[in-house]
């Protein structure tokens, strides 16, 4: 059962379940997952993005099990996930304006901001720059473990997608525990707050320079920016390390294909106008670009549990949420 997140912003407290895997996201079970976070151990939570595993942002030990659950390199820095725009000052120094309207306009949302970081933001947390990757994500359950841990002294849960490296980001509590059961301890939680609602990762925007500049695409579209920002967005290449810029990331064990007609036996992902040739195994038929992203992680895992060995897919058109989509599948078609 889903996770009765609407309890938890009630403030109704109900039982909370047993063992590792809590399902329902009770004020108890917030107020328990953050005393964990703050012991050091991990929390699995969900955003309106994809699943996070999240761990106190300030300690270099709960940190480095991120990094050992994830099989991450250590020197990709992580997102400090923030329960409101009045803990950026904490974590960043040097704000610009621009960042201000940005956080102002879309927080909570499915928006990250890079800024110059603060002396709490640790080397072990940027990957050694000098710079400090945060968001405040607009899910109620990880709104509330945010402000549950704020109260007992965290100032923010450092939260890569909780996925092993490289592979594809979970957007259900499910495929958490199937990426990372065995890399967990007794300790560790995963939060079920049911789907994520955007279904692809945050749009990441470098804010250190004059302009706005995207790192990495999302919901948050280009258009939007230069909107709230009144700024154009520049296309300035910067040495940052991105590591969801790598090129073999978001990747399913099958192969995947774009814009090629599939055949008998493959796994198969179109708008929804697009007939299933015969033999072909459909796995999704959005009707609009915000379905195909809500459902793309989630097809392509189920291709995988299918052990479909190719899987066809049709890029969708237009420059909203569609760039995000066709950014994730290029990356997915090179493979692991
Ligand atoms: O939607 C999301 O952003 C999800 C949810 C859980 O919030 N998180 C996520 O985290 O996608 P992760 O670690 O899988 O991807 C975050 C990306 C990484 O590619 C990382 O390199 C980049 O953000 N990043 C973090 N801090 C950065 C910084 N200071 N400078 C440049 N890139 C940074
Ligand atoms: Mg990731």
């Amino acid at each position: 059962e889903p996770c009765g997140y609407l309890l938890a912003k009630a403030g109704i407290i109900a039982d909370m379940s047993t063992g590792q895997f809590v399902s329902r996201c009770t004020a108890d079970a917030m107020t328990s997952a953050a005393a964990s976070i703050k012991e050091g151990h991990l929390v699995a939570f969900p955003t309106e993005t994809v699943y996070g595993l999240g761990a106190d942002a300030s300690s270099a030990d709960a940190v480095a099990k991120i990094y050992a659950a994830k099989g991450r390199p250590a020197d990709h820095p992580l997102i400090v996930h923030i329960s409101s725009i009045d803990g950026i000052g904490y974590w960043a120094d040097e704000i610009s304006e621009y960042a201000i309207a940005l956080a102002r306009t879309f927080w909570p949302g499915p928006m990250t901001l890079i800024c110059k970081r603060s002396g709490e933001a640790e080397d072990f947390v940027t990957g050694g720059q000098d710079t400090v990757g945060l968001r405040v994500p607009d899910h109620v359950v990880a709104l509330a473990l945010l402000d549950a841990a704020k109260q007992i002294g965290v100032h923010g849960i450092a939260a890569p997608s909780a996925n092993r490296f490289g592979h594809v980001s979970p957007t259900t509590a499910d495929a958490v525990r199937e990426e990372l059961d065995q890399y967990l301890s007794p300790e560790d939680m995963i939060l079920d707050g049911g789907p994520s609602q955007v279904g692809v990762e945050s749009t990441i925007i470098d804010c250190t320079g004059n302009n706005p500049h995207i790192l990495r695409p999302g919901a948050i579209t280009q258009a939007m920016i230069e909107d709230a920002t009144g700024l154009k967005v520049t296309d300035a290449v910067h040495e940052i390390r991105v590591s969801g810029s790598l090129e073999n990331h978001y990747a399913p064990e099958a192969t995947v294909v774009l814009d090629t007609t599939p055949q008998p036996g493959d796994g198969y992902i179109a708008m929804s106008d697009k007939p299933t040739p015969e033999g072909v195994i459909r796995l999704a038929a959005p009707q609009t670009a915000e379905e195909y992203a809500r459902t793309l992680y989630s097809s392509l895992r189920d291709a995988d549990s299918q052990k479909l060995s190719r899987i066809c897919i049709d890029q969708p058109q237009g420059d909203g949420l569609a760039i995000a989509i066709c950014d994730r599948l290029q990356r997915a078609a090179r493979g692991r």
